[in-house]
């Protein structure tokens, strides 16, 4: 028979153990230690994935550079001038869509009597918002010939009709720019639509 004696028992009494309430808040605090963390990782996810999401109807525009991101109105867009370059913003939490290069819009304004049916559709008030990006191998389209009435990408010169939903007049580039449709609310400049295909290039 084995005499060696087992180590006694912790003998536990009431007195020092910690009070059951005390044990409920310290359960508490660890729960809220790790939920923290997670929420706040949501947010951040859910916001980078409004930046780089393209733009959708409700959306306001900013300029490209704008630190103050001010709503871009009506009048901002001057007629016949050089394209405004503008970002889509989210309407619920004011994210800017910078995320992603083929969210930039080019913005130009132009007499409405000569648009065609689909692009007097997309435009608000003779303004009409094309994806700045050039379809060819994905140069910026950042020039307006006033004289022809269209725009010009200075990388391998394709022309295109921002008139006739951004028709490729000229030039290498394989496809027209796709359109944004655009609306005006409360003098402000909304996106009334999604891109009217998709945007980026062919080549590159
Ligand atoms: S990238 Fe625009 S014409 Fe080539």
């Amino acid at each position: 028979m084995d005499c060696r004696r087992l180590p006694a028992a912790p003998d536990h009494t009431a007195t020092d153990l910690p009070p059951r309430r005390t044990l409920l808040q310290a359960a508490a605090a660890t729960a809220l230690a790790w939920l923290a963390p997670v929420s706040v990782g949501t947010a951040s996810a859910s916001a980078q994935a409004s930046r780089t999401a393209r733009p959708v109807a409700g959306d306001h525009l900013v300029r490209n550079g704008d630190d103050r991101a001010a709503p871009l109105t009506p009048a901002d867009i001057v007629a016949g001038g050089a394209p405004v370059i503008a970002w889509p913003v989210t309407p619920a939490d004011g994210v800017v869509r910078n995320g992603s290069r083929l969210n930039r819009i080019l913005l130009v304004r132009l007499a409405p009597d000569g648009f065609s049916a689909k692009t007097a559709a997309a435009a608000a008030d003779g303004i009409v918002a094309y994806s700045a990006i050039c379809t060819h191998t994905g140069c910026e389209v950042g020039t307006f010939l006033a004289a022809e009435q269209q725009l010009y990408c200075e990388c391998h010169q394709s022309r295109f009709d921002p008139r006739d939903q951004a028709r490729v007049v000229d030039g290498p580039a394989p496809r027209n720019l796709p359109a944004l449709p655009l609306r005006i609310e409360d003098g402000r400049l909304l996106v009334a639509g999604p891109f009217t295909t998709r945007p980026g290039f062919e080549q590159g």
